[in-house]
């Protein structure tokens, strides 16, 4: 009994943090941010990276960079779907987020968990902190490059 119950919170969790975080409400960080989002945090989030310049084609060397850390560090955690697991699944995370809000999330996921709003968002869908995975700058942007290739850029 206690272990159907547990599972049905699992069931629930799942199902709340998939929907709104990674589908429906993000959507706005594609270009319509909805106004209550736009007036409480910059659409780049909290941290040091305020530009960054992206090709229009994959770097896929950093990208496979990407997908080796991905492996060790944040599968754990995350799908490439939109499937929630602990956190969203990422799955168009690329057109859900600024690349400078995802590069300050990975760096200074601390920080931006206690000041950006749509993080915040996010946290009480999941309820569970992302804790710091200690990524070098250089990793930062190679996961960045890992996760466009998922949403598809060549
Ligand atoms: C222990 C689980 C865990 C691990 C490991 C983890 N994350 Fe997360 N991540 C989360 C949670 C939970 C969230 C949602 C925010 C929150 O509640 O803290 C999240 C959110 C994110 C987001 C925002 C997603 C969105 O839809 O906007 C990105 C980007 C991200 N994580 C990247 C990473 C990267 C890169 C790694 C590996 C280097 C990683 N995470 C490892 C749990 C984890």
């Amino acid at each position: 009994m206690k272990k159907f119950l547990v599972i049905i919170a699992l069931l629930g969790l799942t199902y709340s943090c998939s929907n709104s975080s990674s589908e429906k409400k993000e959507n706005s960080a594609s270009g319509q941010t909805s106004a209550s989002d736009a007036a409480s945090s910059p659409a780049e989030g909290v941290g040091k990276f305020k530009h960054v310049d992206l090709a229009v084609n994959l770097d896929k060397k950093m990208a496979d960079g990407g997908k080796v850390i991905y492996d060790m560090k944040c599968a754990a955690c995350h799908k490439l779907t939109g499937e929630k697991l602990v956190g969203p699944g990422w799955k168009g995370v690329t057109q859900r987020r600024k690349p400078e809000w995802i590069m300050n999330f990975v760096t200074n996921t601390e920080e931006m968990l206690n000041k950006d709003t749509s993080a915040q968002a996010m946290l009480e869908i999941c309820m569970v902190k992302m804790p710091n995975q200690n990524l070098s700058d250089e990793d930062a942007r190679k996961m960045l490059e890992f996760m466009r290739e998922n949403d598809g850029v060549k």
